[in-house]
This record gives C-alpha cells, structure tokens and sequence, in this order.
C-alpha cells in the first residue's frame, strides 16, 4: 500500500536511513536523477541532494531529529549526468515504535517549470517596463517637439506684428524724408535765383532739426523692431504706445480710412515689454479693422486706470460684425479663424490673451452680432 502510493506520486520519493543510505525510491525519483532503482540504493542521499549553503544532509537530519518537518527546502538534485535540477523538498521521521529516528522520507518536487514560469513572468514585466520606458520617452520627445512647434508658431507671430510695425515706421521715415526734400527744394530754388536765402533758412531750419530728430528715432525703433531682445520690462507710457501703433498701422495701410478714436487717460504708465503690449495693440485693432470691413466704422481704445490704480484697463471696441454666441469661447483658440488662409493664422487672439495672462492679467471679449464687438485687458501700472 505504502508502495502504491509512493510510487503514483509524480515527485521523486526517497526514503533514507539514518545513515542517509536510501532504501527505497519511487519511479518518479528515478526517471527525475537518471539513476536506475538499484543505482539509487548505493548512493548517500547527500550525494544526491546538496545545497547552496550547508550539506542538506546535516540540515535535514538534523531537523528531522529534532521532530521538525522538513518544509519546501530549497536545494539542489544532481542527477547521474551531473546535471542540477532545482528542487524543493520537504522531508518527515519515519519513527522506531519506541519513539527512535528509522529514517527519513524525502518528497523532491522538480521546480525547473515553477521557475521558468517566474523568470518568463519577470522577462514579461522586464519587457511591460521597458515598454512603458520607451512609451514615456516617446511622450516626452513628442511634447518637447510641440513646445518647440509652439516657440517657433510664437515667433512666427510676434514677426508678423513686428514687420507690420516696421512697415509703419518706413512709411513714416518717407513722410518725413519728403519734407526735408521739400526744403532742400525750396533753399536751392532761391540759391539758384541769387536770392538772399538767410530769411527762408531761418523759417525751415526748426523743421530740419525735427526731421532729423525723428529720423533719429525711427532708425533706433527699426533696430528694436528688427532685434527685439529679451523680454526687457520698464514702465512705459501708454498714450505714447497706443500713438505710435495706430501711427505705423495708418502708415503701413492697415486701418483703411477708419476713424481711430482714443480716450487715455494721462500720465498713464505699464511696466511691461513694449513690444508685447504693441503686439497685443496690433492684434486686436487689425481684428477690428477686418471685422468693420469696407464698411465706415469706428474703433475705440480707452485706457483707465482701475479703482484701486494699481492696474489699468485697456479696450479695443469696434462697430463691426460681431462674433456669433458659439464662437466666442473657440476664438481664443490656437488656430481658429473665420478668415481665408491668406489673412487669418488663429493666432493673434491666443497669443495676446497668452501676454496678457503673463503679467498677471486677463483678456476678455463682449460681443453683439451685427453691432460690434469689445476687448478689455488689464496690464499692471
Ligand atoms: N473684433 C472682432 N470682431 C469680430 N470677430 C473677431 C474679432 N476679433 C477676432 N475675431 C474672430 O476671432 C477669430 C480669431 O482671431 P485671431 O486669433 O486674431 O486670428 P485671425 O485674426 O488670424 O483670424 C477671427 O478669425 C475672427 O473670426
Ligand atoms: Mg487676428
């Protein structure tokens, strides 16, 4: 009976003597070591089984002895090839009847497929790991490209406002330019007549020094224009700002023959960047200029202080079409214009509301379909 089952089992059995001889072993035992039954028979246990760490024999006698159960030992089975098959054994006293040690039964269950199953489960999350590494650099290499896509889409824009400014200031030199040659014009006249020109030199000499003077300046406002440097922030007059952009917008033939209407009021100044604030300007008076169409019309930008005077509020209000109820929240989108591709980027609107929220502040619009539209920011003074 003890035979039988033994001998069903489908781990290697090994019954042993004190002296570790084995004295019985089942099919099992063998077709696992490679010994035949009677090769088996010869053989210490200690031969057969071994350990990392101490003999398994002194650890599973002296266990055994002390009436433990030898529970899922780690160990080692060398079989006749010299092979080490990974085993786990457990091992109980077969008892004298008067109480004294006989022997031991050994069960060793072969864990090569347990261990295959952990490593190929540990090559499994090794590759999960790397997979989900590989996932993240990708994110990440995908989001460092659209934040460069996005600092270059920025600079696009900002290039845009600045060459529209620019085109404002060449205008303007050309204007001046004509009246130094107007004057040039008139002092060669009476040179070439004989004339005494020191009356007429006195009368235009005021104009020459302004026009030199203005020259002056708009030569250093292209160069700031063409290099516009890092964001430099000093306190800057607004009734100067909102001037000099409608100025160049006229000049640059960007306002049609439209009214231009400004209530400032005085002395009011904006620590911000300049060029920001004149991008911002150019934004959303050439937005109103496209929404007036060749229609006459009106556009209005006030700037007042708010009631605490710590900030200052600025609007660019228009008499044009207005924005339709569902597009007021899509215009601040990247992108989104209602304008033929060769007019309209998306961009103006999400890049002045991106300026304005950088200095602390907001950029809001009100809108009536067919009567007009308002945009307001506050800008810190
Ligand atoms: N003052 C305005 N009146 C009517 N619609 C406007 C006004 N300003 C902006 N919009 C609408 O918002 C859209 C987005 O404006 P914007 O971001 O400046 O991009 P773009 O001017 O290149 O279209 C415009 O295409 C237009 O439909
Ligand atoms: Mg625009």
């Amino acid at each position: 009976m003890f035979e039988n089952v033994i001998e069903a089992m489908v781990d290697a059995v090994l019954v042993v003597d004190v002296e570790g001889r084995i004295t019985l072993a089942n099919t099992a035992a063998t077709r696992i070591t490679g010994y035949s039954l009677d090769e088996l028979q010869s053989i210490v246990v200690s031969k057969l089984l071994i350990d990392d760490s101490s003999g398994l024999r002194t650890v599973v006698r002296r266990r055994i002895e002390e009436g433990d159960v030898l529970r899922r030992e780690e160990s080692w089975l060398v079989t006749k090839s010299g092979e080490r098959v990974p085993v786990s054994v457990t091992g109980s006293p077969v008892l004298k009847v008067d109480g004294g040690l006989e022997g031991i039964v050994l069960v060793a269950r072969d864990v090569r497929e347990l261990r295959q199953l952990l490593a190929d489960k540990e090559a499994e999350i090794k590759r999960r790991t790397l997979a989900e590494e590989a996932l993240r650099t990708a994110k990440n290499s995908i989001e460092e490209q659209l934040d460069q896509t996005r600092a270059s889409l920025l600079l696009a824009e900002r290039r845009a406002t600045l060459g529209t400014l620019a085109g404002g200031v060449g205008h303007e030199l050309r204007n001046i330019a004509q009246i130094q040659v107007a004057a040039v014009d008139e002092i060669n006249g009476a040179l070439a007549e004989g004339e005494d020109v020191t009356a007429l030199i006195k009368t235009v000499i005021g104009d020459l020094e302004r026009v030199g003077e203005h020259i002056s300046a708009h030569g250093q406002r292209l160069m700031q224009l063409a290099r516009p440097g890092p964001d430099h922030v000093a306190p800057i007059d607004l009734h100067a700002i909102v001037r000099d952009v409608v100025a160049m917008l006229r000049g640059a033939g960007k306002l049609r023959r439209l009214e231009i209407l400004t209530s400032i009021g005085d002395g009011l100044q904006v620590t911000v960047n300049r060029t920001r604030i004149e991008q911002i300007l150019v934004n959303l008076i050439v937005n109103a200029v496209d929404a007036i169409g060749d229609q006459p019309g009106t556009i209005t930008i006030e700037i007042q202080p708010t009631p605490d005077a710590k900030r200052v509020v600025c609007s660019v209000a228009d008499t044009g079409s207005g924005i339709p109820e569902d597009q007021l929240d899509k215009i601040f989108q990247p992108f989104f214009t209602t304008k033929p591709e060769d007019r309209g980027t998306g961009l103006g609107l999400p890049v002045a509301r991106e300026i304005v929220q950088s200095y602390g502040g907001n950029l809001q619009v009100a809108s009536k379909l067919g009567t007009g539209t308002t945009f307001t920011f506050d800008l810190p003074r």
